[in-house]
């Protein structure tokens, strides 16, 4: 799989360019629905779509299980709002984000799901995206590591640990914001 893979790059690079998505376009509206994408060259997370389930954030996650408006949906999707970030429903009870960054959360990115707490030193603003419609917490990036649930990657809130609750093998990860002309929505499971 390894050399596979090692093969695989110096063409997946060169190739990465082309692709659309990986360009970024014109600054999203404030009001815009989108997908996150995970960007790391030569990774197995490069362009991943964030997924959502059982209240944290994957990537590479072979099913979701969410209960959506338009069938079932292979990535989540997100929008901003007071610098809050939600997962996006039509009708439902609210999802949204929050960052651990203390001793005991090490920059768990999770969700609540309507009136359900955070843990007591999460925090909930300020997502925010530049200019290249990357995401930022605070000003701090993005981590994701390998082996959790069904073979997917955990996405953390890089809190200045390598190996957040002890995971090996975490990379560094930047998250690209793509619009979703037609939202799909859903409630992700809790
Ligand atoms: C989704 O459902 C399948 C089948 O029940 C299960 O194997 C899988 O672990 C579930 N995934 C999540 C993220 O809940």
């Amino acid at each position: 799989m390894f050399k596979e893979l090692a093969l695989a790059i110096p063409f997946f690079v060169g190739a990465s360019t082309a692709l659309p998505q990986a360009t970024p376009g014109a600054k999203l509206a404030p009001d815009a629905k989108f997908s996150l994408m995970a960007l790391r060259s030569a990774s197995e997370v490069h362009f991943a779509g964030f997924d959502a389930a059982k209240s944290s954030l994957f990537l590479n996650l072979p099913n979701q299980n969410a209960s959506c408006d338009a069938g079932p949906a292979d990535s989540a999707t997100f929008y901003l709002q007071d610098g809050g970030l939600y997962l996006y429903a039509a009708s439902a009870t609210p999802q949204q984000l929050y960052v651990d960054r203390s001793g005991m959360g090490q920059g768990k990115l999770g969700y609540t799901t309507g009136a359900q707490p955070t843990p007591k030193n999460a925090e909930r603003t300020s997502f925010t995206l530049d200019e290249s419609n990357d995401l930022t917490f605070n000003g701090a990036g993005f981590i994701a590591c390998p082996n959790s649930i069904d073979g997917a990657w955990s996405v953390w809130v890089s809190a200045g640990i390598d190996k957040p609750a002890g995971n090996e093998g975490c990379l560094g990860i930047s998250v690209r914001a793509v619009e979703v002309s037609e939202p799909n929505g859903c409630l992700y499971t809790e």
